[in-house]
């Protein structure tokens, strides 16, 4: 049967409310609807006649957009009688229990779903509406709406908003934006990238500061946007007030549901959402830690591993994660058979491609498990390892190739893992000195990819990074292949902009200090050819400002992340001018104010912050424990 149909089957005497509008409904497959969820029985339990009191309704955790396209975009929210989220993993003969944390027992909810109408309009008093929709949600996708807001027109600023049916009851404002068309020549865009947000270690105030400064047009989140862990197993959350929930390492539906909840309550990440249309990827944690095709760090595709470690299977856990993302973050399933299809691009105008990749949970060879550390280093070139899976390794390099032909000057690849060849023998021991997670333990992958951009000439390409809680930023070169002068940077392809994490902590310790941080961030330069600057001891995020003539970087730092605050250095800016594939000469103007820049200087300046109990000029030292 087909959705059109379906939708069609619902309507009617619901009168032009609808439920596979609400795009959570259609999840994991629009051409299978027996392998989703059964809007048959949903329909089923529901009775229109006993709808909710709007009263007894909250929108409980703001609203989102995102996956702007020219003419349309996502939006996000969520509405239920309850902040609680739904165990529906539970389902019992068409039910969906919800679980009461007070009498401990299971809660069969049978009463009429909930109805929400939105609109988006041009102007911020939703004046003058461009789209608007009524759709159902309920227990059964976690009280999530996803619609779709058409009609609208490129490179263009919308409002949005939801209300209960029939009522005041209304959610946020949300700002969001659409991308300019395939063929327009815009003249500048500007992104947010971030990475590796883990609640218990700080606060979000880098998602804060883009909104405070009103700085970009979209924001791009590479993954590790939450964590599995049980808190004590990772992080001082107890100390600052930010034990995420449920207090375990997850693995049901209702146990990701929860944790992406928990996070969704912090206030900083709200506003970001509210205000910028987001464009995210997951990285390993949104499912768990070092996941692959058929396994992650802490459980094994097998029984024994079944048996032994929480009772669920790989593929089940899996599922159970992507499920609860694709309910609560704000993007579209391009592919509505492939539920674990989250690799996707999107034309910028003329200006950028930007492509972003799954190198994690779709279809990568074995990784390191830390058990098997030495085998991966063994195998890490070999020819058919691969961190995407052929099917997407083809897509990619059709998009790479597509992208040169269409003339896009600048294509912008997502990654989760670092690109480039990063020697951290001194950390790691001298047997095993690359990081076999990132593409250094799948060379051949890699090399596949350097090979197409140098064979068919394919230049102005940016690769972004997170995963790794430092910064690096590096010249796009092939080392061992093609020549390349480290200090001209002549030979390279391109450029790599890998960024620190959000509040994870640092890879050298997590409390390290600022002198030790920089020292060991000298070490790296010097022995990492292509590797023109790096940071370790600043937690942040940067900001990418896009022309046709170049591409600058903006490299933040946030003080500290265990208080709420505002605060924020400018640790380094870097060009690459369209047609040089390197970065520009002086690298970073020649001065940083952390990290180690190679071949430039080091200058740590006094930074002026406001505390609220008037504005200090302090060092970077002092700022931290301010
Ligand atoms: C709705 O939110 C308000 C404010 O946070 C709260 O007081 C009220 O209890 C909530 N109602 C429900 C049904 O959760
Ligand atoms: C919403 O509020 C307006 C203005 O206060 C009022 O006129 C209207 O009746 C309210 N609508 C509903 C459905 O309560
Ligand atoms: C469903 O979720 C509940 C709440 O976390 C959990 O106790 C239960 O084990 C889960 N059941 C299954 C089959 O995953
Ligand atoms: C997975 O299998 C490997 C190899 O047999 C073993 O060393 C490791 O402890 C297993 N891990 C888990 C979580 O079962
Ligand atoms: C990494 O660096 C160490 C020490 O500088 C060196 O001995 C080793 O050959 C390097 N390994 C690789 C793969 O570059
Ligand atoms: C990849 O290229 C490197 C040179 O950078 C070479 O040493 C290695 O053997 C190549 N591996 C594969 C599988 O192509
Ligand atoms: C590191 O800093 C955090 C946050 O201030 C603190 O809770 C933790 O105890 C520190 N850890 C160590 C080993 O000092
Ligand atoms: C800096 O690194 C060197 C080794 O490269 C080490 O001997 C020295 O103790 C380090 N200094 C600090 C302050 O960590
Ligand atoms: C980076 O550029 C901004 C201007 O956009 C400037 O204020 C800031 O000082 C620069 N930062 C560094 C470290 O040079
Ligand atoms: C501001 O000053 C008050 C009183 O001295 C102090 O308790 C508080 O911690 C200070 N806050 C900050 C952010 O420094
Ligand atoms: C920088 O701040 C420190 C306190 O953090 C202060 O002792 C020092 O005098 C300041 N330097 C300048 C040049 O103001």
């Amino acid at each position: 049967m087909n959705l059109h149909f379906l939708s069609l089957l619902f309507t009617i005497g619901l009168v032009s409310c609808s439920w596979t509008s609400n795009l959570n409904y259609r999840s994991p497959s629009e051409h299978h609807p027996s392998l989703g969820i059964s809007i048959h029985k949903v329909v089923k339990r529901n009775d229109p006649k006993s709808p909710w009191d709007p009263t007894q309704l909250n929108f409980t955790h703001g609203v989102a957009s995102g996956d702007p396209y020219p003419h349309s975009v996502i939006l996000w929210t969520r509405v239920g009688p309850t902040a609680e989220n739904d165990a529906s993993n539970l389902t019992v003969s068409g039910y969906a229990p919800l679980f009461n944390h007070e009498t401990e027992r299971y809660v069969k909810v049978s009463k009429a779903p909930v109805c929400v109408e939105w609109k988006a309009a041009s102007d911020k008093e939703l004046k003058h509406v461009v789209d608007s929709g009524k759709v159902y949600t309920s227990s059964d996708i976690d009280y999530t709406v996803k619609v779709e807001a058409k009609k609208l027109r490129p490179f263009t600023t919308y409002y949005y908003r939801f209300n209960v049916c029939n009522s005041n009851n209304t959610s946020p404002l949300g700002r969001t934006k659409t991308t300019p068309e395939a063929d327009d020549h815009i003249t500048k865009v500007g992104i947010a990238v971030f990475s590796c947000s883990n609640y218990p270690f700080g606060f979000f105030n880098a998602y804060g500061n883009p909104v405070r400064k009103d700085s970009v047009d979209y924001v791009v989140h590479l993954g590790d946007y939450y964590y599995e862990y049980k808190n004590g197993a990772y992080g001082w959350g107890q100390s600052i007030g930010r034990v995420p929930q449920p207090d375990k390492e997850i693995t049901t539906l209702y146990d990701y549901r929860k944790r992406i909840a928990t996070y969704r309550t912090d206030i900083d990440l709200v506003a970001s959402h509210q205000q910028f249309p987001w464009i995210p990827v997951w990285d390993d944690h949104e499912v768990a830690d070092n996941t692959w095709r058929d396994g992650m760090a802490h459980l094994n595709n097998t029984e024994d591993s079944f048996l032994h470690d929480g009772g669920i299977a790989v593929d089940q856990r899996k599922m159970n994660a992507v499920r609860a993302y694709f309910e609560w973050m704000p993007i579209r399933q391009v592919e509505m058979d492939d539920n674990l299809r989250i690799w996707r691009s999107f034309k910028i105008g003329k200006l950028v491609d930007l492509i972003m990749l799954d190198t994690r949970n779709y279809d990568r060879s074995i990784t390191d498990l830390y058990w098997n550390t030495d085998y991966v280093h063994q195998i890490s070139n070999d020819a058919g390892r691969s961190l995407m899976g052929p099917r997407q390794e083809s897509w990619f390099y059709n998009e790479l190739s597509t992208s040169a032909k269409r003339g896009a000057t600048w294509r912008i690849i997502g990654s989760q893992i670092i690109f480039s060849r990063l020697n951290q023998s001194r950390a790691s021991g001298d047997e095993n000195p690359l990081n076999y997670d990132a593409w250094d333990g799948y060379q051949a992958n890699k090399n596949r990819t350097l090979d197409l951009l140098y064979e068919k000439n394919i230049g102005n390409n940016i690769f972004l990074a997170g995963d790794s809680h430092a910064s690096w930023v590096s010249d796009l070169a092939w080392l061992g292949a093609k020549p390349y002068d480290s200090v001209t940077g002549k030979g390279s392809i391109g450029v790599e902009f890998a960024g620190t994490a959000v509040t994870s902590p640092c890879p050298y310790g997590a409390n390290i200090t600022l002198a030790a941080a920089n020292n060991a961030s000298q070490w790296l330069t010097a022995a990492n050819e292509e590797l023109q600057w790096q940071d370790l001891y600043y937690r942040g995020y940067f900001e990418l400002y896009i022309s046709p003539q170049q591409v600058e970087a903006k490299y933040f730092g946030l003080p500290t992340v265990v208080t709420r605050n505002n605060w924020e250095i400018s640790l380094a800016n870097f060009t690459v001018k369209a047609g040089e594939n390197k970065l520009s000469r002086p690298v970073g103007g020649g001065i940083v104010e952390s990290g180690s820049l190679k071949g430039g200087k080091l200058v740590q300046t006094n930074v002026t912050v406001d505390t609220g109990n008037g504005t200090w000029f302090v060092s970077h030292e002092d700022l931290s424990v301010l």
